[in-house]
């Protein structure tokens, strides 16, 4: 029989015992109690993801691998799934990071996303040096029909074609348009369609917040209806910067893309902290800027006014997607942390950048609080 120790002669000492045995366990379940983590706080509006180097596919560095894993319900590759990566010649395809990469998506029960089948840029040499059609074709159906095959009913949602549109909304004079014309787009969805009908297929591209540029979209995805050819959406990817563009104009592309009826997928968010080359008056990117104070001026931490401005200009960008949350899917980071981001090497080498929600640590910054805000207030 178990013996009542409350009942007990003694029992004043064992209840002072128990009294502060409890009142730590308490405690420490109160300094336990897990933070609401970014895609906790913005379950009902969209995913919360961010794109994967391949040392963190990797799991390299734990600090990292347990903010993927407890912050974000979305992944995509940041590189490993490009052209020149996972088919390197006509013949020969490299699976082992792309094949890492869907596990650990599928090990979190995690949106997958697939970047990206189609583009000019990190693209195999051999596509750059294609002149006829008929080996155009065959090489791009190769290509969509073995990897989206591979990855049929693991990958969510396919970046089908990157970056063909000018600023202009003109189609972009990459090798696929110069061999194919526009119809290389076509084929291309066509060909993603057939192979994985359920991946949902979107068009991904930077600077949409100009008008023209858009519109170019815009009148691509109704064609593509009008034709019966599956799109399913817009990747709006957002290198944008702590300045601009203005919230305005990501408003009116927001409106835009929901007056035509397109989904929209915010892919590759980051918001530079530097200045841009081309900000400057005359300035040329290929001058060489490396090494300058004035380009990379926070070698030593960012201030606090910039951290500030930083965070109020995440909140404003979050205020607006949780707005528009019925027509926005997804929201992506490019990149976990700021030792990962790409805009430390871009567009000029070697500067000391800023763009994320987490520092070098893959710690929480200021501006990952200020984001939160805009959830959290509203249920205080
Ligand atoms: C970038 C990666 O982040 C870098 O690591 C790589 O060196 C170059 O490409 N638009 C895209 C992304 O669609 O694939 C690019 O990623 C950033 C711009």
């Amino acid at each position: 029989m178990k013996r009542n120790i409350l009942k007990h002669k003694s029992s004043p000492v064992i209840i002072l015992l128990l009294a502060v045995l409890c009142y730590g366990c308490q405690s420490s379940m109160v300094t336990q109690k897990e933070e609401p983590t970014l895609k906790k706080i913005f379950e009902d509006d969209f995913y919360i993801g961010a794109a994967l180097s391949g040392s963190q596919i990797n799991a390299e560095d734990s600090a990292t691998t347990h903010v993927i894993e407890t912050e974000f319900n979305s992944i995509t590759p940041e590189n490993v799934m490009k052209w020149m990566y996972i088919h390197p010649e006509p013949d020969s395809f490299y699976f082992e990071m792309s094949d890492r990469f869907v596990e650990l998506g599928h090990k979190n029960g995690m949106n997958v996303v697939g970047h990206a089948l189609v583009w000019h840029s990190q693209i195999a040499e051999y596509m750059n040096e294609v002149s006829d059609s008929l080996t155009m074709v065959d090489y791009i159906t190769s290509h969509i029909n073995v990897i989206a095959t591979r990855y049929k009913g693991k990958i969510d949602t396919w970046d089908v074609v990157n970056e063909a549109f000018n600023e202009d909304g003109t189609y972009r004079e990459s090798n696929f348009y110069k061999v194919l014309g526009p119809s290389y787009l076509e084929l291309a969805f066509s060909l993603a369609a057939a192979a994985d009908p359920n991946a949902k297929l979107i068009y991904n591209d930077y600077n949409l917040w100009k008008p023209e540029k858009r519109q170019g979209v815009i009148r691509m995805v109704k064609q593509f209806r009008e034709k019966g050819i599956k799109i399913d959406g817009v990747g709006i990817q957002g290198h944008w910067s702590v300045q601009g563009p203005d919230i305005a104009q990501v408003r009116s592309c927001i409106q835009d893309f929901v007056d035509a009826d397109i989904e929209i997928m915010y892919t590759e968010l980051d918001l530079t902290t530097l200045p841009n080359p081309w900000e400057l008056v005359g300035a040329e990117i290929s001058q060489n800027y490396e090494g300058s104070p004035y380009m990379n001026p926070f070698t030593d931490g960012l201030p606090d006014t910039m951290a500030v401005k930083l965070g109020e200009r995440y909140q404003d960008i979050f205020e607006l997607f949780v707005e528009y949350k019925e027509n926005i899917s997804r929201v992506t980071f490019w990149g976990v942390n700021d030792k990962q981001s790409w805009l430390n090497n871009w567009p000029i080498e070697n500067r000391t950048n800023y763009p994320l929600l987490f520092d070098r640590a893959s710690k929480r910054k200021l501006a990952y609080d200020y984001v939160a805000k805009v959830k959290l207030s509203e249920t205080e």
